[in-house]
């Protein structure tokens, strides 16, 4: 019996995968998902595991937030992968790999990411969605860096990462110290 792919049923539709590091994920990610959903009956997040690129979140709890902060979302489903993205969406039934843009400073990477990736399958493509306006300058690295130093990240991505960061970075609560001129 042919082993069934991720996410098949018989009335699946149009599947598109949502990849990335998502680490962790941020409004900007949620919005390119919810827009997506207009588009096609399922997505597939995708979350990479990357051996080159030091995450702060582990695959597992990346995934875990994903999958709570989608579970009332039944055609959006969490996954992980290991390897090429290409050999990924190969066990899927997704034509469509979904990309956010924030800015023409990541046209560049983005163009040869999906230009390498129809290389390696010329039956995909890759949709880019212009990220809304006002999550322009919110990615997950900003995002750790401002966590990192004590600075608040409400509203730019859901509560649930809010409390994770902040459990990540177990910073001491200092007291404030008044600047002085005297000092
Ligand atoms: O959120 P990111 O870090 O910009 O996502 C990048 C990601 C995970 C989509 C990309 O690095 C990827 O597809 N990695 C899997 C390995 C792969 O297929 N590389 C070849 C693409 S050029």
């Amino acid at each position: 019996m042919e082993k069934k792919k991720k996410g098949e049923d018989k009335n699946m539709g149009k599947v598109a995968i949502y990849p990335g590091s998502f680490d962790p994920i941020t409004y900007g990610h949620i919005d390119i998902v919810e827009r997506s959903l207009e588009i096609f009956d399922k997505v597939i997040i995708a979350i990479a595991e990357n051996a080159d690129k030091r995450s702060l979140f582990s695959v597992q709890e990346r995934l875990q937030m994903v999958k709570t902060i989608f579970k009332d979302t039944p055609n959006v489903l969490a996954d992980n992968f290991k390897g090429l993205l290409v050999d990924y969406v190969a066990k899927t039934n997704a034509k469509v790999i979904i990309r956010g843009l924030r800015a023409t400073s990541d046209f560049e990477y983005e163009f040869h990411m999906a230009s390498m990736n129809r290389s390696l399958n010329t039956h995909l493509d890759t949709l880019f969605m212009m990220t809304s306006k006002d999550y322009f300058f919110v990615s997950s690295r900003t995002i750790k860096e401002v966590a990192r130093l004590g600075g608040g990240v409400e509203g730019l991505v859901p509560d649930l990462v809010v409390r994770r960061l902040k459990e990540k970075f177990k910073l001491p609560v200092k007291k404030k110290k008044q600047i002085s001129w005297d000092d």
